[in-house]
């Protein structure tokens, strides 16, 4: 029998005295000041801050798609900067879904195939009732046969969305994913956000500028200039 031992849950994200250096020219841009923090299964966070304040950045190293110049970043107990080449991808690919600020779907699939194509990636067969589920949430029921280039922004915003969120990421990251969206749709996206957060237990960061949809979030991160405050 286990006993009464107390089971400490692994946090979905620990950042560990990260900080992330550019250069420029012969200069230095400290582009994310050293922080570390940690996230929650289930929390939706937001990333608030002025352009250029570090905010793509931050969500670049919780994804493993830039290394930290210092400090770590563990996804669900792995140290992103322990993995291989090979072993990134696969964590991206198994547990991690993004929404970037330029929605990069692929132009010559259609909404209904780049579900597909995370599918036959990692050798799954199509869930239906999943895609349909989520088509009709983000209202993209009439789309799922069309390619990105006849969708409009916010369609085309959507269908990256609902790209991200069909997989059952563990973590969701999301840059701006409602910059492109009228305030109805901007609401109703985030709603989506904080529902999958809560209902499934995804951990969600999602960049905004847009100060309307801190309510719908469990925690604020701001950042300015590359330091983190809470
Ligand atoms: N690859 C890079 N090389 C050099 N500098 C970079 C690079 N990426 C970002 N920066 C710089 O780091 C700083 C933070 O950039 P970042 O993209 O994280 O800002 P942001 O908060 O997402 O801004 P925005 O709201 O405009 O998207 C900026 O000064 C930017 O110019
Ligand atoms: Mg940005």
């Amino acid at each position: 029998m286990a006993g009464k031992e107390t089971r400490v849950a692994t946090p979905a994200v620990r950042v560990s005295g990260v900080s992330k250096r550019f250069r420029d020219g012969g200069t230095h841009i400290e582009a994310l000041k050293p922080t570390s923090f940690t996230l929650q299964r289930g929390e939706f966070v937001a990333v608030i801050g002025p352009s250029g304040s570090g905010k793509s950045t931050l969500l670049t190293l919780l994804g493993g798609l830039q290394t930290p110049s210092a400090g770590s970043v563990e996804i669900a107990g792995a140290d992103t900067s322990a993995l291989s080449g090979r072993e990134l991808v696969r964590l991206r690919r198994e547990k991690i879904g993004f929404v970037l600020q330029a929605a990069n779907l692929v132009p010559y699939l259609r909404v209904r195939e780049q579900l597909e194509l995370a599918d036959r990636v990692c050798g799954r067969g199509f869930d239906r009732q999943r895609a349909e589920a989520l088509a009709d949430e983000l209202n993209m029921r009439e789309k799922m046969s069309a390619f990105p280039g006849d969708l409009s922004g916010g369609e085309r915003q959507r269908a990256a969305i609902m790209r991200a969120l069909y997989p059952r990421p563990a973590l969701l990251l999301a840059d701006e994913p409602t910059a492109s969206l009228d305030s109805a749709r901007a609401f109703s996206v985030v709603e989506i956000l904080a529902q999958e957060a809560h209902r499934e237990n995804v951990t969600v960061v999602m960049v905004t500028h847009d100060e309307r949809m801190l309510p719908y979030c469990d925690r604020v991160l701001r950042i300015e200039d590359g330091v983190l405050s809470e």
